[in-house]
């Protein structure tokens, strides 16, 4: 039997009223319920990365988390992400996408480290898009979109 039950959250810097189905999971409320479509849908298993975004600041898969449970909570996806307009330039100027499936979750976990790690190595990067699968593009190429993101706003920073 199907439960409908009122969600109060921030989405996104904005407070959200929803009614939802009890039973839905985070992604699918974004997508379905909340118009956040650039959260994907890929496994459901929490194995892709593909429905990435960050709650309370928190790198989360919005699969594995019921929509019920963000109840109060501060939710942000791709739509909302500040740093957006570097990253965007350095995934297109880096080839840091093919199909594009994967992106939006690359550059959330992205985003979600330039905040923390201003100017992270290489290796920083690889650790932290580990969680998120690309079938197209070998990760190298976005590697090096992240890293000359991060060296951008560097260099904005010191202007
Ligand atoms: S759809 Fe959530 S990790 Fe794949
Ligand atoms: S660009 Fe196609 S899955 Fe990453």
């Amino acid at each position: 039997m199907t439960t409908t039950i009122p969600i109060n959250l921030t989405l996104n810097g904005k407070a959200r009223a929803l009614n939802i189905d009890s039973r839905l999971l985070l992604v699918e409320m974004l997508r379905d319920n909340a118009n956040a479509q650039g959260t994907r849908i890929g496994c459901l298993t929490g194995d892709c990365g593909a429905c990435t975004v960050l709650i309370d600041g928190q790198v989360k898969k919005s699969c594995l988390v019921l929509a019920a449970s963000v109840q109060g909570h501060h939710v942000e996806t791709i739509e909302g992400l500040a740093q957006l307009q570097a990253l965007q330039a350095a995934f297109v100027a880096h080839n840091g996408f093919q199909c594009g499936y994967c992106t939006s979750g690359m550059m959330v976990v992205a985003a979600d480290l330039l905040r923390h790690q201003p100017s992270p190595s290489r290796e920083q990067i690889r650790k932290a898009i580990s969680g998120n699968l690309c079938r197209c593009t070998g990760y190298e190429h976005i590697v090096d979109a992240i890293y000359a993101a991060s060296q951008a706003e560097v260099q904005d920073a010191t202007r």
